[in-house]
């Protein structure tokens, strides 16, 4: 499945119900936002919809936003799956469907092979927000039983902490405890012992759902927003390694031929040492 497969397959499966498609918005904030110099993720250009200061045009939305992060800059080219500028496909909720809706349409999307990314259901991980003391919270129990409503076992729901199961966009604004699918890609990838979230290649997380209740201030005051949201991210480069059975974001057809166009003026070849693979990767990334 092409890369353009897996942004249609997302936005319209999500305007069938009821989102409406939005385009991405510019790398430069089009909102007024001190806390970010780029667009880091698709919630990014709803930021004053879900602080209630403005009317949203649809209380559903779906996007495909062109999102750049430098906190992984140094993971570019040494992981399958790291990179700076990517697309992340987004489903919002701005104080309509919660938790329990989220989770059913993500598991739905990735498992039907009609309309979605075709995954077993028995190779799909979960991890769950397992609370933080500093931020006076305790593990989502909502989240859990919803998962384990539409299936999923306890021995794939895995609970961790803030650093990987609390999403903010910034210091401080708009965030809550979030929810990641991940899939098994199997013993190719790494031991049966490896588990999502301890940044091993053989759990790709593909899909994160954030439960968007909270404002975090700079002071780390954790007041509700006047609506309980949804706000979730799905990269394309790492959907579309998965559904084209490669194993890193550069040997997808987002990637192909800028990897192709570096090897031609370099005279080098992609998978020739680590050192050169990793300078393709990075030129790359850091070309788009
Ligand atoms: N806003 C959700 C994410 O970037 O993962």
């Amino acid at each position: 499945m092409r890369a353009g497969e897996v942004r249609e397959r997302f936005l319209s499966f999500f305007e069938r119900s009821g989102h409406l498609r939005v385009p991405s918005a510019s790398l430069v904030p089009s909102v007024y936002d001190p806390s970010v110099l780029l667009t880091t993720a698709g919630m990014q250009p709803f930021k004053p919809y879900f602080r209630g200061d403005e009317e949203p045009p649809s209380r559903r939305l779906t996007s495909c936003q062109r999102s750049f992060r430098t906190t992984d800059i140094e993971n570019v080219g040494l992981t399958l799956r790291h990179l700076t500028f990517f697309e992340m496909l987004g489903n919002f909720s701005v104080g309509d469907y919660f938790k329990a809706q989220a989770v059913e349409w993500a598991l739905d999307l990735s498992t039907s092979k009609e309309y979605g990314y075709g995954f077993d259901f028995e190779s799909i991980w979960i991890t769950v927000f397992g609370g933080d003391d500093e931020l006076g919270l305790g593990p989502d129990e909502e989240a859990i039983g919803y998962w384990r409503a539409v299936g999923v076992p306890d021995e794939r729901i895995v609970l961790l902490g803030r650093d990987d199961n609390f999403w903010q966009s910034g210091p401080t604004g708009p965030c809550g405890p979030c929810s990641e699918l991940y899939l098994d890609r199997g013993p190719d990838f790494g031991p049966e012992s490896d588990r999502p979230g301890d940044d091993t290649e053989r759990h790709l997380e593909y899909w994160n759902l954030v439960f968007m209740q909270y404002e975090l201030q700079a002071d780390g005051a954790l007041p509700e927003l006047p609506t309980k949201n949804i706000d979730t991210g799905l990269g394309v480069e790492r959907m579309a390694s998965l559904t084209q059975g490669v194993p890193s974001v550069y040997e997808t057809d987002l990637f192909g031929p800028l990897v192709g166009l570096g090897e031609e003026l370099s005279g080098r070849k992609y998978g020739d040492d680590d050192a050169t693979t990793r300078a393709l990767r990075i030129i790359a990334d850091h070309g788009r």
